[in-house]
């Protein structure tokens, strides 16, 4: 595989984060060419059988497509096999006849990111690095802290000092990682990050290509649970915009390796007040930063590193961008939980972007549609727990019961109630 710049295509040498000659990110370029992709399937379907760890992991199966990491160096938590699941009352919510969640909360740590963190520390591994850094919402900090855990490798992690979930600093914490907050939010830290010599640490933010790589199988594991059948559309959540790009680029591979014969289209969903990517997406002029602000803080994110490689995959798509507002991220989240599923709320931004998507006509309620969750419900439970409690429109509030004889008429109230007429 060749580094290259993703704007101006010089080489790099393996190693760097930015273009020597423009300054610009950095990304793997695959040969099909180079790949067997005649007997790629057929090396799928053997390695389920196989307890290899590396065939276990949903990442590594996939590592004629990777970049190159020596067998000793690889630090997996068997991550990327994620479910789909049928959603049946997200369907019904957004307004289409079927949905299916790709839920990558069903992580390791809990969040996609340990798609992309087991490439790129195990690379970090193989480098003899010493120190991980990241900036972070709390998702890649949590991601890191775990594989350079296992790996033997210092993890520092930059977060802002309010503003993110509990549970995601405890996770952080708990894995041994040096958390470092800040005043100042995710932009300010990833810049602070962005000023560290590469070559003296390793940076594993999503502007490292290794993260991007071990990301794009994601798509892979999409299509193969899918018996390769492309969907009409994949929807997700854009914050950084590294899971746009690495989602687009496993689709891209796919179809040039014949596994695919055509791409999905993709449709990226911001929080409307950290929305810059949908702004330049309408306006077709370059991205301008802003100060960003929602409570799904997970996507609160102004100046997103890799918003020039995530526009062109939703060009080379076909695909969309558009921003929802903070109640609408916080209604889809409670009918995702409805499904029995449930997701935090920066991944809702999903469902809510594909049900103003249908109402305005882009998507038809007959598409094919993947909606992808990126982190799970137990990420934010402050956040649940106020939903919950706050009279909006999906809460399902603690009912609180005065003694036994109310606590009986409840259950049998219920008993004698039709049971919900769902996925039978
Ligand atoms: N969903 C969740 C749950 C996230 O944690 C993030 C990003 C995104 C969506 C957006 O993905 O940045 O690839 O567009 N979280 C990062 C973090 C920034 O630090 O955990 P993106």
């Amino acid at each position: 595989m060749i580094l290259r710049c993703s704007a101006c295509a010089t080489v790099a040498v393996d190693g760097a984060l930015l273009c020597a000659t423009c300054g610009d990110l950095l990304a793997f370029e695959l040969d099909p060419a180079r790949i067997d992709a005649a007997n790629i399937r057929a090396l799928l379907t053997a390695r389920r059988t196989s307890n290899d760890h590396r065939d276990r992991s949903g990442v590594w199966r996939f590592r004629e497509l990777l970049p190159p990491v020596p067998y000793e160096a690889i630090v997996t938590l068997r991550e990327g096999d994620l479910p789909l699941y049928d959603a049946y009352t997200g369907a019904a919510y957004a307004g289409v006849d079927r949905l299916t969640y790709l839920h990558q909360g069903m992580n390791p740590t809990a969040s996609f990111k340990d798609c992309g963190m087991t490439v790129a520390i195990s690379n970090a591994r193989a480098r003899n690095a010493r120190v991980a850094v990241c900036a972070s919402t709390g998702n890649t900090s949590a991601s890191m802290a775990a594989y350079a855990a296992r790996a033997g490798i210092h993890a520092v992690v930059l977060v802002p000092a309010t503003g993110i979930s509990e549970s995601k600093v405890a996770q952080t914490l708990d894995y041994g990682a040096t958390v470092l907050a800040i005043d100042g939010d995710f932009d300010a830290a990833l810049a602070a990050v962005r000023k560290l010599d590469p070559t003296r640490v390793a940076v594993v933010n999503s502007i490292n290509p290794y993260r991007i790589e071990g990301q794009k199988t994601a798509a892979f594991v999409l299509l193969e649970a899918r018996d390769w059948s492309v969907p009409d559309w994949i929807v997700l959540p854009g914050g950084n915009l590294g899971n746009t790009s690495a989602l687009g680029k496993g689709f891209r591979e796919a179809l040039a390796l014949g596994l695919i014969d055509r791409l999905p289209r993709l449709a990226v969903v911001q929080a409307a007040g950290a929305a810059p990517f949908a702004r330049a997406f309408a306006s077709g002029t370059a991205l301008e930063p802003v100060v960003a602000k929602t409570t799904a803080t997970a996507i609160k994110i102004g100046a997103p590193a890799s918003w020039k490689k995530a526009l062109r995959e939703v060009h080379a798509s076909g695909g969309t961008v558009l921003a929802v507002d903070d109640d609408a991220i916080a209604d889809a989240r409670a009918v995702i939980g409805a499904d029995g599923i449930g997701c935090e709320p920066a991944s809702a931004a999903s469902l809510a972007g594909l049900r103003a998507l249908v109402a305005g006509g882009t998507i038809a309620r007959g598409a094919d549609i993947v909606a992808v969750l990126t982190g799970h419900v137990l990420k934010d439970p402050q956040y649940v727990a106020h939903y919950h409690a706050s009279g909006a429109a999906r809460a399902n509030p603690i009912v609180r019961v005065r003694d036994e004889a109310e606590l009986m008429a409840r259950i049998d109230a219920l008993a004698g109630m039709p049971v919900p007429a769902v996925g039978r």
